[in-house]
């Protein structure tokens, strides 16, 4: 939920365990090795793989172009393709910004139990595929 200095050791490497099944990430780049602006993410819950959790994150000087309703889109499609069926995302209350896409994108918002100080940020993507 904040900027840090150093990435631990371990959540270095819990975030590039990107294995496409139960970790999937999307990277964006406004050029070949120019470096990443966007990145998007799901990881499975080990003990109900059918639900997963996403998070995204869009560098400052390329909010507002659309970068991530593209990638929240393509996350969707990958997570119904592994079987997904629920995606749910972590924000602060004030986080206008996601939670505003997230309305969008057809995301409920409800306190999160786990943790007072946030939200919860959940969509039915099976809802999603009937809708269409
Ligand atoms: C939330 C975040 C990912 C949005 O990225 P973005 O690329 O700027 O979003 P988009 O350009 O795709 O915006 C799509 C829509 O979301 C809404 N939106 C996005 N930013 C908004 C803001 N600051 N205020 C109000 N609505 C906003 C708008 O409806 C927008 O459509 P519009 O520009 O046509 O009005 C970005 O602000 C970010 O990286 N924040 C920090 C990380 C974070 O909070 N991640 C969420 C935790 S999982």
């Amino acid at each position: 939920m904040g900027a840090v200095s150093e990435v631990p050791e371990a959540v270095l490497h819990a975030l590039s365990d990107v294995d496409g099944a139960n970790h999937a990430a999307f990277v964006a780049e406004p050029e070949p090795h120019r470096g990443m602006i966007a990145e998007s993410r799901l990881v499975r819950q080990t003990n109900e793989p059918e639900r997963a959790e996403f998070a995204i994150s869009v560098a400052e000087q390329w909010h507002r172009r659309g970068l991530a309703m593209t990638m929240m889109r393509l996350l969707e499609t990958k997570a119904a393709q592994l079987g997904v069926t629920v995606l749910y995302g972590v924000a602060l209350p004030d986080n206008t910004a996601m939670r505003t896409l997230a309305g969008r994108l057809g995301y409920s918002t409800r306190p999160n139990t786990n943790d007072p100080r946030t939200v919860l940020l959940t969509k039915d993507l099976r809802r999603t595929e009937r809708l269409h």
